[in-house]
């Protein structure tokens, strides 16, 4: 009787041992489980963390899309009758290692033309918001340029109408414009924003910046490299 009992003791012991050893072999395989799934949220958290731009731009898609034959080229326009926003849009092409492109009116403005508050030529095109005086020339490879810097200087508080025709003249959808002004003492105010209706929807703006006659170079580097 004894023996039956200690047996049967014997039994519900080494039972219990046994499961003893099932339950801690689980555990650390349970534990790594658990921390693999740890590791891997933390990862990903660390890299939506590292790199909120890149998982922005992946799911919100704002990345523009690229036009076909469109390369990695930047091309600097500018309009200037009297040289201030020509020299600007020189420091820009070189800090970009760009193509410069100056717009050439068809008809040169004169002296008289450009005396401003005297109803000369100048007042009365920014005083018609149609008037699209002609440029001479054009570019022929605009398809080939992602990124376009634009400078013009400010008349009566807008862009001159010539630039106007200048951005009617081409398809500029996938492309980003980044406008720049010079004036004698007015902001860019709204003449910046006020062309993005000439072009295509799928034009991407960056915000314009006025430039004072005598802007440096390293200036308008700063400027470049806060806006692209
Ligand atoms: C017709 C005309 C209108 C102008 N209107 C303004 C103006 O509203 N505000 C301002 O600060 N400067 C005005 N200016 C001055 C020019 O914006 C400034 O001198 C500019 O830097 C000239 O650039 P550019 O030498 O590249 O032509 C005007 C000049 C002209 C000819």
């Amino acid at each position: 009787m004894k023996r039956g009992i200690s047996l049967l003791l014997c039994l519900v012991m080494f039972a219990l041992a046994g499961c003893g050893t099932a339950a801690s072999s689980d555990e650390p395989e349970l534990n790594s489980t658990q921390n693999e799934t740890q590791t891997a949220q933390s990862k990903s958290e660390d890299t939506a963390d590292s790199k909120p731009e890149e998982a922005g731009t992946a799911s919100s898609g704002q990345e523009p899309e690229k036009e076909p034959g469109m390369e990695n080229k930047t091309l600097v326009v500018y309009f200037s009758a009297t040289g201030t926003t020509e020299t600007l849009a020189e420091y820009a092409a070189e800090i970009l290692n760009a193509d410069l492109y100056e717009i050439v009116p068809e008809e040169p403005y004169t002296e008289a033309d450009l005396a401003y508050y005297t109803d000369g030529r100048a007042d009365q095109e920014q005083n018609d918001p149609s008037a699209r005086p002609a440029i001479s020339g054009s570019v022929d490879n605009m398809q080939e340029y992602e990124r376009v810097v634009i400078g013009y200087p400010i008349w009566h508080g807008q862009a001159p109408r010539i630039i106007s025709t200048f951005l009617e003249s081409y398809d500029f959808s996938g492309k980003t414009i980044l406008p720049f002004c010079t004036s004698h003492s007015s902001g860019i105010g709204s003449s910046a924003e006020n062309l993005h209706g000439l072009c295509s929807e799928q034009t991407n703006w960056t915000e314009g910046r006025r430039f004072e006659a005598g802007t440096s170079l390293e200036t308008v580097r700063e400027w470049l490299e806060i806006v692209q």
